[in-house]
């Protein structure tokens, strides 16, 4: 089979590549230079769309609508753009061998790509329960989200299962933005998960416990501290109960299951150093491997604000890591440097008519502020995560946009605080007054 060259590849076609893409043209490519290998069919789009508008049952969101760069105000990148730009897509195209020593890839189909420099922008693959031997689990109608595959797999049971019950196996992202959907789409929602509370790795018991009452008022009904451990089928091989350790069982016509993601680091296993289980790189997003960077959920990172190594599984950073590294490939051929990654994380959700914004980091104490009162007419708090007498992380709840701009300012300038119960009265003033 026919062989390539080219100076750049970017293996994996979603966020971090078509911020990558961007921020090449934008830089100076010539035709022919830079190509991206994806799995997926389609141009990089904004993946965080899946779990929200597109599963809408009114006014979806569909490509070509939501191409990247559209999640972050920027141009839209239709398949056209990447072929005046001379960037060459290669969709449905499956890497399953990387040789960094030899600068070679090889697809699924047997194609061998060439390159000069490589950009790792393989993002993370879903847990699945199967994956822990949970009894029943590759029953049909059990779902898991990472691609528009799975989405529109999602859309076609939904129409096809109208009125049903729908089982949400985990409380973090995709279960809380899941269960939001599938209720908004008019199905039966139940909730399960092993923790306390939901999003534990970010919520406190304050600010779950205001989630988890707005859902139950949408009829969510939620079940905690325990987990699935078996699933029931028909006939027809579709699931229909849902074992619970507790030993409950839960009638259930689909299930959605979203325990976690894994960096999918695989095909360069032993041939490049990896730390808290991604791709170790520098403050330019290079890799322990002479040409080779590593972009998005992938890498593990030095975040300067927190003096410390760390990996992300956010959007935000898939963007920023991308135009990161791609300035210093630039940048290191044409002589110039550029300043080191300095991150200030930054999560969000948005569920119903819900939206919040997280930055910095959840260490230390805590002090909660604001109005979470479910029957307010419009609810606004959060939170402040306080370590060594400073504030290092912020959140909030239906935060305008200059409210957001004063909470992640406060999670990047880590001011001193001296009072917590003075805080929490002062609340979101604080941010303001920085
Ligand atoms: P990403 O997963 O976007 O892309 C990886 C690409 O690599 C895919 O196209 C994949 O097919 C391809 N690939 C992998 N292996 C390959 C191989 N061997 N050969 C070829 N191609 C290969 N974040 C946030 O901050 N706010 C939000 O609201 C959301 N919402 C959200 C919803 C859903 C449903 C998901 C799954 C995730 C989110 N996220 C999010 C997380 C965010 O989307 C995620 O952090 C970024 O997409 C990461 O970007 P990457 O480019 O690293 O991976
Ligand atoms: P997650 O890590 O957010 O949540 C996993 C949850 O699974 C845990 O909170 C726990 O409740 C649950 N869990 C773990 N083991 C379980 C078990 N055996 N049975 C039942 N529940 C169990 O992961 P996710 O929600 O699957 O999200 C996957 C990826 O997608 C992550 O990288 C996430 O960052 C990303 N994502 C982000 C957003 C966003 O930022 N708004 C939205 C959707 C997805």
């Amino acid at each position: 089979m026919a062989e390539k060259h080219f100076k750049y590849v970017i293996i994996g076609g979603g966020v971090a590549a078509g911020y990558a893409a961007r921020e090449f043209a934008k830089q100076g490519v010539k035709p022919g230079e830079l190509a991206i290998i994806s799995k997926e069919a389609v141009a990089p789009y904004e993946r965080p769309a899946l779990s929200k508008a597109y599963l809408f049952p009114e006014g979806a969101a569909r490509l070509p609508g939501f191409h990247v760069c559209v999640g972050s105000g920027g141009e839209r990148l239709l398949p056209e753009w990447y072929t005046e730009k001379g960037i060459e897509l290669i969709l449905s195209t499956e890497i399953v061998k990387a040789d960094l020593a030899s600068k070679t890839l090889i697809s699924a189909a047997g194609a061998t790509f060439k390159y000069d420099i490589l950009v790792i922008a393989t993002g993370s693959s879903v847990i699945k329960l199967s994956d822990f031997g949970v009894q029943g689990a590759d029953a049909k109608n059990i779902f898991y989200l990472r691609e528009i595959d799975d989405a529109d797999k999602l859309v076609e049971v939904i129409k096809a299962k109208k009125d049903g019950k729908v089982v949400i196996v985990g409380g973090g992202y995709i279960g809380l933005e899941l269960g939001a959907t599938m209720k908004i789409n008019n199905l039966d929602v139940i909730m399960v998960y092993p923790e306390p509370w939901c999003m534990p790795r970010l919520f406190t018991a304050d600010l779950a416990a205001f989630y988890e009452g707005y859902y139950a008022k949408k009829g969510i009904k939620i079940i905690k501290g325990t987990v699935a451990v078996g699933f029931d089928a028909d006939a027809n091989g579709e699931v229909k109960a849902v074992k619970l350790k507790d030993g409950r069982v839960l009638d259930a016509d689909i299930v959605v299951v979203g325990v976690g993601g894994r960096p999918l680091t695989t095909l360069f296993k032993g041939q490049v150093e990896e730390e808290k289980g991604g791709i170790k790189t520098d403050g330019f997003f290079k890799t322990s491997v002479p040409d080779v960077y590593a972009i998005g959920d992938v890498a593990t990172f030095p975040m300067k604000l927190f003096n410390d190594m760390r990996r992300v599984e956010h959007v935000d950073h898939a963007r920023k890591s991308a135009e990161q590294a791609v300035k210093a490939i630039k940048g290191s051929e044409e002589g110039k440097s550029i300043d080191e990654y300095d991150y200030l994380p930054y999560f969000y959700s948005r569920s119903f008519d819900l939206s919040w914004q997280f930055y910095g980091d959840n260490v230390g104490d805590t002090v909660f502020f604001g109005d979470s009162d479910l029957e307010s007419t419009q609810p606004k708090f959060g939170s402040y995560w306080i370590k060594d007498g400073k504030i290092v992380g912020a959140f909030l709840e239906a935060g305008t946009p200059e409210e957001n701009k004063a909470i992640a300012k406060v999670a990047r300038l880590q001011p001193l605080v001296q009072n917590l119960d003075e805080l929490a009265k002062v609340g979101l003033t604080f941010a303001f007054n920085i």
